[in-house]
């Protein structure tokens, strides 16, 4: 061996050596039995109560992801996780193959809850948005008279809704899609927040319907123009095509109000809800919309061997009582603009802009220091307290369960205010 190689091969293994002294056992299983298919920050967590999280070393945090707006309602709610532990040690799952005396309840109360006349219970949100897509392109065929295979579904650039084959298939992140192909046919790309492009597009009488995210949030917290989901809706209705609008995130509290379709009074056509109605704890969908839409799917045509199973539907029910009991859409709407108040006020040339509505909020940053992007940000606030993560390079999002007071935000705004001041 030359000596420069040996020398190479011995400062090799001592970066090594030095690299594995330093990442926790945890996150070194992760990397060697796990999938890559996530970056994520270097903090392994074990335990969560309210908005803290708390690490293995016992150092304690503000959790402003939420998991990604999952946590609503806080961690381990106790009201929560009390629905859960008596459920579990009663009845878990029976498949739909038969009926469980918690389902009818829980159906009933949750339509009720967002005046529809029917649900169809999933798991993930993803699941969601496919059983959305299926009753959309059923009713495109049965009721709207589409003829076979031609349906199309219009989507917004920039959207998310999951990582299914249809999902990605919606997708304009290369990211996402490159190298997953085939992908699914009948989706259409118009741009976001652009009416003018959505009327253009509907003019297509094969379109059954408009699947949008009210405020896009792996875009970056995109808040679109005030009056655009209503005239949307509205154009929608002129056209006869359903107005589906994807509130996996942007519901349930985290915009301010239960719903982010709720500030233009618009009653989507067919309501998506995932996340934090599962308090959290599960994962817990839902589908909403009238009959004539929901009775176009018969029985055998669609369903999941878990979607409403008795454990997820008392969760769920408790998840909305606890929004309902603790006002917490409204709690979201105030903590909310108090915290972008605080935020705007900071001063730095590394800030371009802060956005959001309710609990869901984005900091832009500029590019800084040597290509320091927002994950710099990102892990200087996590050395100080504060757990929160980047999308795309340059936006860090700013969701904690909306259960946070006054206090709370301020003593959270103090540490990003003092984390990017000493950047
Ligand atoms: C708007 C939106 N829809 C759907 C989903 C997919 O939800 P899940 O990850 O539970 O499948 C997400 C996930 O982030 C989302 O943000």
């Amino acid at each position: 061996m030359e000596p420069s190689q040996s020398t190479f091969l011995m400062l090799l293994t001592y970066l090594c050596a030095m690299v594995s002294i330093q990442i926790h056992p945890t996150i070194d299983l992760e990397l060697q039995y796990g999938a890559h298919n996530y970056n994520p920050l270097p903090v392994v967590i074990e335990k969560g109560l309210g908005i803290h999280v708390w690490d293995t070393e016992g150092r304690k945090y503000f959790d402003f992801l939420a998991a990604y707006s999952a946590v609503n309602q806080g961690h381990c709610h106790p009201k929560i996780i009390s629905a859960l532990t008596h459920q579990a040690q009663k009845l878990t799952l029976t498949s739909r193959a038969f009926h469980n005396n918690v389902l009818g309840q829980y159906e009933q109360f949750i339509t009720s809850y967002f005046g529809y006349d029917k649900v169809l219970p999933m798991n993930t949100g993803v699941e969601g948005g496919e059983t959305a897509i299926k009753l959309c392109r059923k009713w495109g065929y049965e009721v709207k008279g589409i003829p076979a295979n031609k349906a199309k579904i219009l989507f917004a650039e920039g959207n998310f809704w999951g990582r299914t084959l249809a999902a990605i298939s919606a997708s304009t992140d290369p990211s996402s899609y490159t190298n997953f192909g085939p992908l699914m046919p009948g989706f259409d790309i118009i741009a976001y927040n652009n009416l003018s492009e959505l009327e253009i597009a509907l003019q297509d009488p094969f379109v059954a319907g408009f699947m949008v995210e009210p405020i896009q949030g792996e875009a970056g917290v995109v808040v679109p123009d005030a009056g655009y989901l209503k005239q949307a809706y509205d154009l929608c209705k002129a056209h006869n095509v359903l107005f589906i609008a994807d509130e996996v995130q942007t519901g349930l509290g985290r915009t301010g109000k239960l719903l982010a379709c709720d500030y233009e009074n618009v009653k989507p056509d067919i309501l998506i809800l995932g996340k934090a109605l599962g308090g959290g704890v599960l994962p817990v969908s839902a589908v909403l919309c009238n009959d004539e839409i929901m009775l176009t799917i018969k029985p055998g045509e669609h369903g999941s061997t878990f979607g409403g199973n008795p454990l997820a539907c008392k969760v769920a029910l408790a998840s909305l009582e606890v929004i309902r009991d603790e006002n917490l859409a409204d709690n979201s709407f105030k903590m909310g603009q108090l915290f972008r108040e605080r935020l705007k006020q900071i001063q730095s040339p590394i800030i371009e802009e802060v956005r959001g509505k309710g609990l869901f909020n984005a900091m832009v940053i500029k590019p800084f220091g040597n290509h320091k992007t927002a994950k710099d940000v990102c892990l200087a606030l996590k050395e100080n307290g504060l757990l929160a993560k980047q999308t795309h390079h340059h936006i860090i999002r700013f969701a904690p369960p909306l259960t946070i007071n006054r206090s709370e935000i301020m003593e959270a705004a103090d540490i990003i205010e003092n984390t990017i001041q000493s950047i």
